[in-house]
């Protein structure tokens, strides 16, 4: 046969394959996820979550090692208070579970890249991420002055970066301002700009404890069916000053990742979230997959256009790099 063009002839052998790879997968894209929780002596499993423990602060220091000694070099820190109240009081105090668990674990990791998420539904007792009015409606206006509190509290005790995942309006440049006013000027915010009302959530909110008392999160997380509203928000956060942006969940937003990539020149973080973790892992755990069907998801996010990938398999992935 006469064929001029055989695709084939660069699939011959790994050596081929690998010169003419496009995206490549790294230890280093990953940002892997912790819980802490108040307490001593904890690492209880989430039900939810194979694979995955919230921890005690003199817990979590072992944990770090283990994640260090893996290559990762970015944790996102996850906090579950002793207790809740309308105003989510324990998530800006300064002996807060995140702020305690950032200084002890920069104190002996300081390499470690510290981000903490920025947010209300975990410390707020109706679960909602801010502050309620009287009908329900979580106050925009209002919960920007605590969103400031926390992201201060959380620099103030050594976080490398800010992640508010709150979808408030004006929130960066809130932030922002907040941080730069206290001194913290070189601090970066990673901001949650495309952030869907998602299904895919609900693991996360097991582990966390945060699921809304009452109603659910559409009155401020984005409706899955929309596009140009993430382009928008994503502009509105670039210009309110993020220096990274982000798309959440990933693996159902691809073409969200892909277009933010080309309208935006941008850092770009994209969520692998706790529900797209726990049904590939028990697909995996069960056999209907091979556990290269992990790699496989992921390199699908980075090849979408994401630079970042925060993920619950960051681990799973460095061992199978190896
Ligand atoms: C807090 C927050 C959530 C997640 C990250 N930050 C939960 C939510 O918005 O309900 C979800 C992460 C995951 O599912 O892995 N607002």
């Amino acid at each position: 046969m006469n064929i001029l063009n055989r695709p084939r002839r660069l699939r011959k052998n790994e050596t081929i394959r690998n010169l003419i790879r496009e995206t490549k997968l790294s230890v280093e894209d990953f940002i892997y996820p912790i819980f802490v929780e108040e307490g001593t002596n904890i690492k209880e499993e989430i039900p939810s979550m194979e694979g995955v423990y919230r921890y005690s602060v003199d817990r979590v220091l072992k944990e770090v090692e283990e994640v260090e000694s893996l290559g990762i070099k970015a944790i996102l820190l996850f906090g579950i208070p002793a207790n809740k109240d309308e105003l989510g009081t324990e998530g800006y105090a300064e002996d807060g579970i995140v702020q305690k668990a950032t200084r002890e674990i920069k104190k002996v990791f300081p390499q470690m890249y510290v981000i903490t998420d920025v947010c209300m539904c975990e410390y707020t007792s109706h679960g909602h991420c801010g502050i309620l009015l009287e009908n329900g409606y979580v106050d925009n206006d209002k919960t920007l002055e605590y969103l400031g509190k926390i992201a201060l509290s959380h620099a103030r005790a050594g976080a490398d970066m800010i992640a508010p995942s709150d979808m408030m309006d004006g929130r960066i440049e809130y932030i922002r301002n907040c941080l730069d006013d206290n001194g913290f000027k070189t601090v970066p915010i990673m901001a949650y700009s495309a952030k869907y009302a998602s299904s895919f959530y609900g693991p996360f909110r097991d582990a966390a404890d945060s699921s809304p008392a009452f109603g659910d999160r559409k009155s401020y997380q984005m409706d899955p069916a929309n596009t140009d509203e993430a382009m928008r928000e994503i502009e509105l956060d670039i210009m309110e000053g993020a220096d990274i942006i982000m798309v959440k969940p990933a693996l159902s937003y691809l073409d969200i990742i892909r277009r933010a990539k080309d309208n935006f020149n941008m850092p770009l973080a994209a969520y692998n979230v706790s529900g797209e973790y726990s049904m590939l892992k028990m697909a995996v755990k069960e056999g209907l997959l091979d556990e290269t069907a992990i790699l496989e998801s992921l390199l699908s996010i980075k090849r979408a256009g994401a630079d970042i990938i925060i993920s619950y398999f960051a681990k799973d992935v460095a061992k199978i790099l190896k």
